[in-house]
């Protein structure tokens, strides 16, 4: 019995070196930070969109150790536009995180998005092998469980939503709502980060299809598939342990010398779902109100670039840029600026370092599916403070994180003040506990629960 993962997004993508030699960078997200290591661990095969490079195929990965083959999905550059950055990231990303003015729903993109999701359902149908199990990922891929089924109908299918699944009033604004969900009941198994998430899938199921639900199982075209909570977990061990290297506290160190201040930390991709200009604004009104913090607090934000043909995060950018420069304007004095802004991916050792320099970590996305940055920071930090938005999927699992509406800058200024004074007994403890419940459920038991869960319907 083996494995096929299906996403969008492949796990790592191909560069050629100055050298002319090939090399597989680590893709930044949430999917495949978590999706990785759990292949790694179960083998099998994954199959995803192929980044452009020529004479690149299929492969075996990770390089120097390979634990799982890569079957790599091509797709045009048109394609790439309406599917990805279109439908995708246009319509089902914004309408699913509550954005509905930012979506654009578009005929010709939906079809689109039709034909490229019917390629990748028809590459797992060639990789599959009677018994294997099938686990597709994500919103890019909604119509794939039920593609699948029509040519495997004895297939056991899972699929996994990452982000957020919206209250049906919002999913009804969708004009392919009903196309949409009957592709998912094509799965046996469909998981998502959280309860009130479920909740409004099984109650779009009702008005949207007048499907029979019954406690958690939905019954559609004469099949029946369950949909349950099961939030992502990390690998606590290893961030642990490289939290705790010579290396990561040699550079942690590193970065409180060259600081000189207390540090708070942003680390997000440069998404509009993330709260950073909210975030920068609260920053600048703690300033405000705290004059005897200048030269004392630096906000150190860290932005990896996504999806930059979208114009709203063309605009995002450019708007955060503009908030930097304006705060770090009215602000600076002295050698010191009160905002450090990188605007690029970093590798995990130098991620871990500032997990470690941080003292307050700020996670405050608007809407977020889980965020798995608030689950590594808990891992890795000594005593530092947790700030996080109540509108992160994450939130239910960890009640001893200072809880913020990150709608509300003077709110969010006030939790600062809190999390900067916070005693060190009270810190620790509240780490304390908050990594307890990351190691009840950690990626490992994430991952096998739910492949035993597929196997088992
Ligand atoms: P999303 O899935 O929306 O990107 P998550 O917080 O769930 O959000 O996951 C983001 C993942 O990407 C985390 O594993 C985090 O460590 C990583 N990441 C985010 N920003 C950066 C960055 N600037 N550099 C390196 N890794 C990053
Ligand atoms: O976790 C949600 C998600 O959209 C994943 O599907 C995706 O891999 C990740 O965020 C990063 O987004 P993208 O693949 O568009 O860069």
């Amino acid at each position: 019995m083996g494995l096929i993962v299906v996403s969008n997004r492949e796990p790592y993508a191909p560069r050629r070196g100055g050298d002319g030699g090939l090399h597989w960078v680590p893709s930044i997200g949430g999917l495949t930070a978590a999706l990785d290591p759990a292949l790694q661990h179960a083998g099998g095969t994954w199959i995803a969109w192929g980044e452009e490079l020529p004479g690149v195929a299929d492969v075996d990965l990770p390089q120097g150790n390979p634990r799982y083959r890569l079957k790599r999905v091509r797709l045009t550059d048109a394609e790439v536009r309406d599917f990805y950055h279109g439908f995708s990231n246009r319509a089902l990303w914004p309408m699913s995180h509550y954005f509905i003015e930012r979506t654009r729903y578009q005929a010709s993109q939906w079809r689109t998005y039709v034909d490229v999701n019917r390629r990748f359902a028809q590459a797992a149908v060639e990789s599959y092998r009677e018994g294997d199990l099938i686990w597709v990922h994500d919103y890019q891929l909604a119509l794939v469980p039920r593609l699948i089924r029509e040519a495997l109908p004895d297939a056991r299918i899972g699929f996994f939503w990452h982000i957020p699944w919206p209250s049906s009033e919002v999913f009804r604004t969708l004009p392919w709502d009903h196309e949409l969900l009957d592709g998912l009941l094509g799965a046996d198994l469909i998981g998502m980060h959280t309860p009130e998430y479920v909740a409004h899938f099984l109650s779009a199921c009702r008005r949207v299809l007048g499907a029979e639900v019954e406690g958690n199982t939905v019954r559609w075209q004469g099949r029946s598939s369950r949909v349950v909570d099961r939030p992502i977990g990390i690998e606590v061990d290893t961030y642990e342990e490289l939290a705790a290297s010579p290396e990561v506290e040699e550079a942690a160190d590193r970065i409180r010398r060259t600081l000189q201040t207390q540090i708070l930390l942003g680390v997000d991709r440069l998404d509009y779902t993330k709260g950073i200009p909210e975030r920068l604004e609260a920053f600048d009104t703690f300033l405000g109100r705290h004059p005897e913090a200048r030269g004392r607090v630096t906000l150190l934000q860290i932005a990896v670039p996504s999806r930059e043909q979208v114009e709203s995060y063309r605009q995002l950018r450019a708007r955060v840029e503009g908030l930097v420069g304006r705060i770090n304007g009215k602000h600076t004095e002295g050698g010191w600026s009160p905002i450090q802004y990188i605007y690029r991916g970093v590798p995990r050792e130098e991620l871990v370092a500032h997990y470690r320099a941080a003292d307050v970590m700020l996670v405050t996305p608007l809407r977020d599916g889980l965020n798995l940055v608030a689950k590594e920071f808990t891992a890795c930090s000594a005593d530092g403070v947790l700030i996080l938005s109540r509108f992160a999927g994450a939130a239910d699992e960890l009640p001893e994180a200072v809880q913020v509406n990150p709608y509300n800058p003077e709110g969010l200024a006030g939790a600062l003040t809190r999390a900067l004074s916070m005693p060190l007994e009270e810190k620790k403890a509240r780490l304390a506990r908050l990594r307890e419940r990351l190691r009840q459920s950690d990626l490992r038991t994430w991952a096998d629960g739910f492949v035993a869960e597929i196997a088992g319907t």
